[in-house]
């Protein structure tokens, strides 16, 4: 099931997939069938973002509306330089948007500052980056530990690693594992922080 959301990223279209499975068709707004009271766990409107090189202006997002529902799985596909990674660095607090409204919840993501921002990542996002983002000189362990000491309630690290199957690869470096493993330590990490 997929839906074509109202946004012209680089006026090129996006197309937002969202995959509930056993789950009717979706109520007009988008969203899975929920109770009246309920709302959108995240909320975006009018969402713009535009980059200055120098003179130069790019625009990465213009004009977003969207709406996420809790529970619901969503993909996001675009082509290259659509404002996918702009949208998500905005919606993870990373980054904030020039214009427009996002909110999480009660949290209003468009006018947080860096400390309100930093808060709301250590509390309710899980970010697995493109490339790891490892650090090179801990082992899968040590990465991982790194966001238990940070976390609120995490689990062990040897716990989270064992989880996604690196059990037995506690004390490599990541150099020593392979792309898809880095990526595994990554997800066991972002376990840590959600
Ligand atoms: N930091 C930046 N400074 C200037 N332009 C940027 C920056 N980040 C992204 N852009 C531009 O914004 C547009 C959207 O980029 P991005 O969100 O990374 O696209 P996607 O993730 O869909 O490939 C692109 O045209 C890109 O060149
Ligand atoms: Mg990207």
């Amino acid at each position: 099931m997929s839906k074509r959301l109202p946004w012209k990223p680089n006026d090129v279209s996006a197309v937002a997939t969202r995959v509930s499975p056993g789950e009717p068709p979706p109520v007009s707004d988008g969203c899975a069938p929920r109770p009246p009271a309920a709302r959108p766990v995240f909320e975006a409107r009018a969402l713009t973002k535009t980059y200055h090189m120098g003179d130069v202006e790019v625009p990465a997002l213009r004009a977003v509306d969207l709406d996420l529902c809790r529970g619901e799985l969503v993909v996001i596909l675009g082509a290259s330089g659509s404002g996918k990674s702009t949208l998500l660095n905005i919606l993870g607090g990373l980054d904030t948007p020039t214009s427009g409204h996002v909110r999480f919840s009660d949290h209003d993501l468009a006018t947080a500052d860096a400390v309100a921002l930093t808060t709301f990542r250590r509390e309710h996002v899980g970010f697995v980056f493109q490339f790891y983002n490892l650090i090179p000189s801990l082992t899968a362990r040590e990465n991982v530990q790194l966001v238990t000491d940070i976390a609120d309630s995490p689990m062990r690290p040897e716990e989270a690693l064992a989880l996604v199957g690196l059990g037995e690869r506690l004390d490599f470096f990541p150099a020593q594992l392979s792309g898809g493993e880095q990526q595994r330590v990554a997800i066991a990490r972002d376990r840590q922080a959600a």
